[in-house]
C-alpha cells in the first residue's frame, strides 16, 4: 500500500500560511545534489523555499490575455524575502567552517534574513544599513532578532565596501551575495519553478539591485537544463529603478534614489554576472520609473490580492512597459519573482492608498458610507 503523507498547514514566522508537505526540510535537503556539500548537523534552516507560484487570474486580462503570467511569491519565505534561500546556505557553511559571527551591508532584506539565520545558528550578526532609507518592517526584523544594527551615514554601496573590508581582516563571515554560497541557495527558486511548471518559462523577470539574484536564477536554469530539466532556457529580463540604474546606464550611479529602497544601489557587486545572464539568455535589463513601480504595486495588491514590496512590483511595471511595445507573442509564459512581502514596507502601502474613512459610531452612518442608506 502506498502511503501519501497528508499536507499540513504551517505558519509561524511566515508572511502568511502556505501549504507544506510534512516532510519538507528546506531548500538544502530538497536540492542537495545541486548544492555545495554540507553535513546535516551544520544545516541551519527555517524551512525556506517551497514558495507558491501563483498564476494571474485578473492582471493578464488587463495587460495581455494572450500571455500567461505567474508570480513566484518569495515574500512567503520565513523572513518574507528571497534572501532566505541564500542565507540558509551561507550561514550553514559559515557554521560548518566554525564562524562565530556574520556581517552584511543591506538595503534591508539581507539584514533581516542574516539576523534571523544567525539567531537560529546561535552566532552573532552585525548589519550595516543606510540611515533613513530602510523600510520599517525590515529594520524591526534586524532589531528583534538581536543583531547589532549600525545605521551608516552613507548609501548601500559605501556600506558594502566597509563590510567587505571588515570580513577580509577579521574573523567575521560576509553574507552579502558576494558570498558564493548565497547565490548557490538562491538558484533553487529556478528549480522550483521548473519542477512546478514542468518546463522553463519563456521569460523570467526580476528586480535588479546588487544583481545577485538574476545571476543566481540564471545559474539555476542553466544547471537544471544541463541536468535535462526544463526543456529550454528562459530569457532573463531584469529591471532597475530609473534613479538607480547603473547597468542600464552603463556607469556607476553615485547617489542612487528610488522609492523602491530595496534596489537603491548604484554600483552592483554582481554587475558583470548580471550582464552575462542578460546576454547569454538573449534577455535585457531596462529601467522603470518610480511612478510606474508604484502603479504596478497597487495593481497587484488590488487586482490579484498579492501584496509585495515596491522593488518586487518593478517586475510587473517592466512587463507592462515591454507589452506596450508588443514585445510578447501569444502563448508566452512569463514568471515574475515577487522578491519581498508588502508588509515589509507599510509606509508605502499607506501612501499609495486612500485614507480610511472616519465614521460616527452608529449603524446609519456606516450604511451611508456603504451606499445603502
Ligand atoms: N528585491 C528585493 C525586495 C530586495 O531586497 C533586493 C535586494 C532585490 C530585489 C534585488 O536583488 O540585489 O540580488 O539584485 N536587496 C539587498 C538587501 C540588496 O540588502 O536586502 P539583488
Amino acid at each position: 500500500m502506498k502511503v501519501i503523507p497528508l499536507p499540513l498547514w504551517v505558519g509561524g514566522g511566515r508572511g502568511g500560511f502556505i501549504l507544506i508537505a510534512p516532510n519538507y526540510k528546506g531548500i538544502i535537503k530538497r536540492y542537495r545534489e545541486f548544492l555545495p556539500e554540507i553535513d546535516d548537523k551544520h544545516i541551519i534552516t527555517i524551512l525556506e523555499g517551497n514558495t507558491p507560484l501563483i498564476k494571474s487570474r485578473n492582471i493578464h486580462k488587463i495587460i495581455n490575455p494572450g500571455v500567461d503570467i505567474y508570480f513566484k511569491y518569495e515574500g512567503l519565505n520565513p523572513t518574507c524575502s528571497f534572501k532566505d534561500r541564500g542565507m540558509t546556505m551561507a550561514v550553514s557553511k559559515a557554521v560548518s567552517e566554525g564562524s562565530k559571527a556574520v556581517i552584511c551591508a543591506s538595503t534591508g532584506n539581507t539584514s533581516a534574513s542574516a539576523s534571523a539565520y544567525a539567531a537560529r545558528a546561535g552566532i552573532k550578526s552585525f548589519v550595516l544599513i543606510p540611515e533613513g532609507k530602510i523600510a520599517a518592517g525590515k529594520l524591526s526584523q534586524a532589531l528583534v532578532h538581536g543583531s547589532i544594527v549600525m545605521q551608516i551615514r552613507g548609501n548601500f554601496d559605501e556600506a558594502l565596501v566597509i563590510a567587505r573590508e571588515i570580513a577580509g581582516d577579521y574573523d567575521v563571515t560576509l553574507v552579502n551575495s558576494v558570498n558564493p554560497y548565497r547565490l548557490e541557495g538562491q538558484k533553487t527558486a529556478s528549480f522550483e519553478i521548473v519542477d512546478e511548471l514542468g518546463f522553463a518559462p519563456d521569460y523570467h523577470m526580476l528586480p535588479v539591485g546588487n544583481a545577485g539574484n538574476i545571476t543566481a536564477y540564471w545559474n539555476g536554469y542553466t544547471e537544471y537544463f544541463k541536468a535535462g530539466k526544463g526543456g529550454k532556457l528562459p530569457k532573463m529580463l531584469g529591471f532597475q529603478a530609473e534613479g538607480s540604474a547603473p547597468i542600464v546606464l552603463n556607469h556607476i550611479v553615485k547617489e542612487p534614489h528610488t522609492v523602491a529602497t530595496a534596489i537603491r544601489i548604484g554600483n552592483p557587486a554582481s554587475w558583470q554576472k548580471a550582464v552575462a545572464a542578460r546576454d547569454e539568455s538573449g534577455g535585457l535589463i531596462e529601467a522603470v520609473s518610480d511612478e510606474d513601480i508604484l502603479k504596478a504595486y497597487s495593481m497587484l495588491a488590488s487586482n490579484e490580492g498579492i501584496f509585495c514590496e515596491p522593488a518586487s512590483a518593478i517586475t510587473l511595471a517592466g512587463l507592462i512597459k515591454l507589452n506596450e511595445r508588443a514585445f510578447f507573442k501569444k502563448g508566452d509564459v512569463c514568471v515574475l519573482t515577487l522578491t519581498g512581502h508588502g508588509l515589509k514596507d507599510p509606509g508605502n502601502a499607506i501612501k499609495v492608498s486612500k485614507e480610511p474613512i472616519i465614521v460616527p459610531c452608529d449603524k446609519h452612518s456606516v450604511l451611508k458610507v456603504m451606499g445603502l442608506a
